[in-house]
């Protein structure tokens, strides 16, 4: 069994490279099942329900969401309709957002039960309120249904925290794939058979500074402006993602491929 995770895609470049390569790789690799963060998919911000219809079209089955996931105001309308799409699990309950979508999902593959949540760190500069990751996966993997293999999407910003997430849910989940940073790392690894990676990267603009335009930003680091208006790069797209592979038989953990072109 193969499942090939996207980095968050970004912007128009994102989805073009979405479009131009998903096909090719899904091929190459023999790729059973594609989940991709979709956080930066319009413009940077969020996703409409158009782009999300764009990539379930190009061969994503799941979308995974971070702190960008609401700044779309079309946003709401694609979480209250997708299918196919989490918004962070722990979102706080009592508030407006968490009436929007779910944060984590139960499947069939193959014959085996998969289950994919997405979490946000607190560190992430959310524009919505949050509960601590740590305790809400505590939450699910103690109340909700078990499944044979469970994918966990962590949008976080520092590399400790999510160390610290692989070692506290190493053994109890299949795999932690740390998003957000749009940096790929290179530590990709089977850990007490869960797969994990710090960050899986970005597939959106290559020229960029994490997909932005660049000059706006550097004004703004060299101290001529106090804030910068984001718009995102053109030009060269990049891919980055991972393939993970389980015996079908066992679903021992057998390798992860980090992509990065
Ligand atoms: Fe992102
Ligand atoms: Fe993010």
């Amino acid at each position: 069994m193969r499942i090939l995770f996207i980095g968050d895609i970004f912007a128009k470049s994102g989805r073009k490279a979405v479009s131009e390569k998903l096909s090719l790789i899904k091929k190459k690799y023999d790729i059973d099942f594609v989940i991709a963060n979709a956080e930066n998919t319009s413009h940077g911000r969020s996703i409409t329900i158009d782009h999300y219809n764009q990539l379930i079209g190009y061969g994503i089955n799941v979308m995974t969401m971070g702190n960008h996931t609401f700044d779309h105001q079309l946003a709401y309308i694609t979480l209250k309709n997708a299918k196919w799409i989490l918004r962070p699990y722990n979102i706080k309950n009592s508030t407006k957002e968490a009436k929007y979508g779910k944060g984590t999902i139960l499947l069939k593959l193959k014959n085996k039960s998969l289950r994919i949540t997405n979490l946000v760190s607190q560190q992430c500069f959310n524009k919505f309120q949050t509960v601590n990751p740590f305790v809400a996966l505590e939450k699910i993997l103690s109340c909700a249904k078990k499944s044979d293999l469970h994918i966990v999407d962590f949008h976080a910003e520092t590399t400790s925290e999510k160390k610290a997430f692989l070692l506290h849910f190493a053994g109890k989940v299949s795999a932690i794939l740390g998003t957000h940073t749009h940096v790929q790392t290179a530590d990709e690894q089977i850990y007490n058979n869960t797969f994990f990676i710090t960050d899986v990267g970005m597939t959106g603009p290559k020229d960029g500074i994490i997909g932005a335009k660049v000059e706006p930003i550097i004004k703004m680091f060299c101290g001529k402006s106090k804030y910068f208006k984001m718009e995102p790069a053109r030009g060269r797209y990049q891919f980055n993602a991972v393939v993970m592979q389980w015996n079908d038989q066992t679903l021992h953990p057998e390798k992860i491929i980090r992509i990065n072109f």
